[in-house]
């Protein structure tokens, strides 16, 4: 059970992280060199990049990874069903908020969280690529390759990670840890 207060004292959230994954300096290293590889690889699409950021979890990550972006950038945002308060998928998706404008035509940048099942993005990919964008691309901050069920193709990949349920950097457990500034092992006892 969680307990907000321990021996008279509130309890900090990085009590709760079993262990530190990836620091505040390593991400950032690591979605710059991103921003730097976008940079060249749009460099020619003049309109620029319209990036999609998938809320809640890649809102972090979407925010450090635009402003390493050297080239003009649009934002979107949708929402997806995801893992809710539990810590597995439901293998259902429901788009709960969409584009606000017409990708046809635009060089679509999708900004991630991390790839799990695939299975949201499996889906999202497929529902975008029906609206006629010029081209639509996958920038997931984490992938977790060995929990795969359906093929995603990541185009942009910050790091590979094990089967363990992380938290920070917009990744939460229950909508808390999201603004850790690294990524951490959540303890086994808080979610168990
Ligand atoms: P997928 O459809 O199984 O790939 O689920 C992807 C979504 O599940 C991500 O966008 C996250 O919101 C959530 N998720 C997957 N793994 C983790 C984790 O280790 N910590 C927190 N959220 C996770
Ligand atoms: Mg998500």
């Amino acid at each position: 059970m969680y307990e907000w207060k321990e021996k008279g004292k509130l309890a900090m959230m990085k009590d709760n992280i079993q262990k530190i994954l990836f620091t505040e300096e390593h991400i950032q290293d690591r979605v710059k060199a991103m921003g730097q590889q976008i940079t060249e690889d749009y460099a020619d699409v003049k309109d620029g990049i319209f990036c999609v950021g998938i809320l809640k979890g890649a809102s972090v990550f979407f925010t450090d990874l635009v402003r390493s972006i050297d080239h003009f950038v649009q934002f979107d945002f949708m929402i997806a069903s995801s893992y809710g308060n539990a810590t597995e998928s439901s293998g259902t998706v429901k788009i709960l908020e969409d584009l606000d404008y017409d990708i046809a035509g635009r060089h679509v940048l999708v900004v991630e969280d991390i790839i799990d099942s695939g299975i949201t993005m499996n889906y999202l990919l497929k529902y975008l690529a029906g609206k006629g964008a010029a081209d639509v691309r996958l920038c997931s901050f984490l992938s977790k390759p060995s929990r795969r069920k359906v093929e995603v193709q990541i185009d942009y990949c910050g790091f590979e990670v094990p089967d363990e349920f992380l938290v920070g950097y917009g990744l939460d457990y229950a909508e808390y840890y999201r603004n850790l500034p690294y990524i951490g092992v959540l303890k086994q006892e808080i979610y168990g």
